[in-house]
């Protein structure tokens, strides 16, 4: 064993990180960007890459918060730890609005809330066996690859950024962007519709394939509905929840992020239905909700009383009419993007239920090259389709999240490249 000296530590290290490509998607793309607006200290950028939002958060939810604050200056109104799982009127508007009005049987004891859907669909590993068989679509939300590298349950990343031992489902304009069923035997399937990166939806009947599958299959549906409010053909499911049999299949994550523009203040719930079960090594079965209530207990405090507040102001008539707006104006950043790249000739597709449009690239650049292509000669920032996955090369992402004047002017910019 190496001596131990003042400087330097032989403490081991999680080897499954050395594993990961050097950067995180977007933090990349910042270290390019930061570069280059060194380089270029007068060249106005216009962001569309990470998909954050840019406009006020609702004055419902500010006034719920505000309130929430002058009552934590007192005794009677002042909190401290709240319970793990959210409060219980949260829980309770979440589980009667998002999910009882609309057909589906989910109760309020069944919705965690939390600080992210990044973090829950992540730190939802923690409750499953480290042996299970994983499916992820390509392209995809890296978040779902990396978590699963990091906590080893992947081995290395071949050429094309694949790590063996997950499953990958591509994901392109052949197959409408709806991933077919697996052919090889998996335990666990990540999906996420509207999706990130590609805009795609499912139709009900696609998402009961789904769900027929994982019920036959003893499969876990991990469902990312993160973008959910963006859908607006009332004839597609928001939630997995609206699937026959999906209660025994699917945990569904959600968000404030995009719809009520909490990115910055941060929550989210996860659902996780009772009766869902897995199995523990000697082969009986196992709640998964206990399990989940058992890790936020010990891992999570809990989102703050002030932020739960604001949230709560959602599902009021004044912040679903806030959050109503919040969606038609980036939908219709959307069909501005689609609109003016289609007449500039590039093919597109998403950004009809999602903020996210997804395109090929002219001229067959690859993605990198168009980020690059764009960054320097429009001053425009999107995202690398390769950055999602080996089969989102030669596509890039452009989010709708900005003012309506960035987005005229990005426009403007590509347009006349
Ligand atoms: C994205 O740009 O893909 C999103 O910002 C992802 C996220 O919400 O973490």
């Amino acid at each position: 064993m190496p001596a131990k000296t003042a400087s330097s530590s032989v403490v081991q290290v999680n080897s499954n990180y050395l594993k990961l490509k050097a950067g995180y998607l977007f933090p990349e793309i910042a270290r390019r960007i930061k570069s280059f607006s060194e380089a270029n200290p007068d060249a106005a950028l216009i962001r569309l890459g990470i998909g954050d939002v840019t406009e006020p958060l609702p004055l419902a939810c500010r006034n719920a918060m505000k309130v929430a604050i002058d009552e934590m200056g007192t005794n009677t109104g002042f909190h401290g730890y709240g319970p793990e799982q959210g409060y219980d009127w949260l829980r309770e508007a979440i589980a009667k609005h998002d999910f009882q009005t609309k057909g589906c049987q989910i109760n309020a004891e069944e919705i965690f809330v939390s600080d992210g859907s990044k973090c829950d669909s992540s730190n939802i590993l923690d409750i499953l066996g480290s042996s299970n068989r994983i499916a992820v679509t390509d392209p995809v939300y890296p978040v779902y690859v990396d978590s699963n590298v990091m906590t080893g349950r992947t081995g290395d990343a071949n050429q094309s950024g694949r790590y063996a031992g997950l499953s990958y489902l591509p994901i392109n304009a052949e197959n409408g962007f709806a991933a077919k069923i697996p052919s090889e035997p998996v335990d666990l399937i990540y999906l996420c519709f509207p999706n990130n990166p590609t805009g795609a939806v499912a139709t009900r009947a696609q998402l009961q394939e789904w769900v027929n599958y994982a019920r036959t299959n003893s499969v876990l549906i991990l469902f990312d509905a993160a973008y959910e409010a963006f859908i607006q053909n009332p004839d597609l499911p928001h939630s997995i929840y609206e699937i026959e049999g999906a209660r025994e299949c699917a945990i569904e994550f959600r968000s404030f992020s995009k719809n009520a523009g909490f990115t910055g203040t941060r929550c989210a719930f996860t659902v996780v239905p009772k009766g869902l079960k897995g199995k523990s090594d000697d082969g009986s079965d196992v709640e998964l909700w206990n399990l989940w209530n058992r890790r936020q207990s010990t891992k999570f405090n809990g989102v703050s009383y002030i932020i739960q507040r604001g949230a709560e102001a959602v599902y009021s008539a004044q912040g679903q009419g806030e959050i109503n707006a919040l969606v038609s104006f980036y939908m219709r950043n959307a069909a501005i993007i689609r609109r003016e790249l289609t007449s500039a000739g590039i093919e597109v597709h998403g950004g009809e239920h999602a903020p996210y449009v997804w395109l090929k690239t002219p001229d067959d650049m690859d993605s990198w090259g168009f980020f690059d292509h764009l960054l320097h000669n429009a001053h425009v920032v999107g995202t690398p389709g390769s950055g999602f996955g080996a089969a989102g090369e030669g596509y890039f992402r452009l989010s709708a999240f900005n003012s309506r004047v960035n987005v005229d002017e990005a426009m403007r910019r590509i347009r006349a490249l």
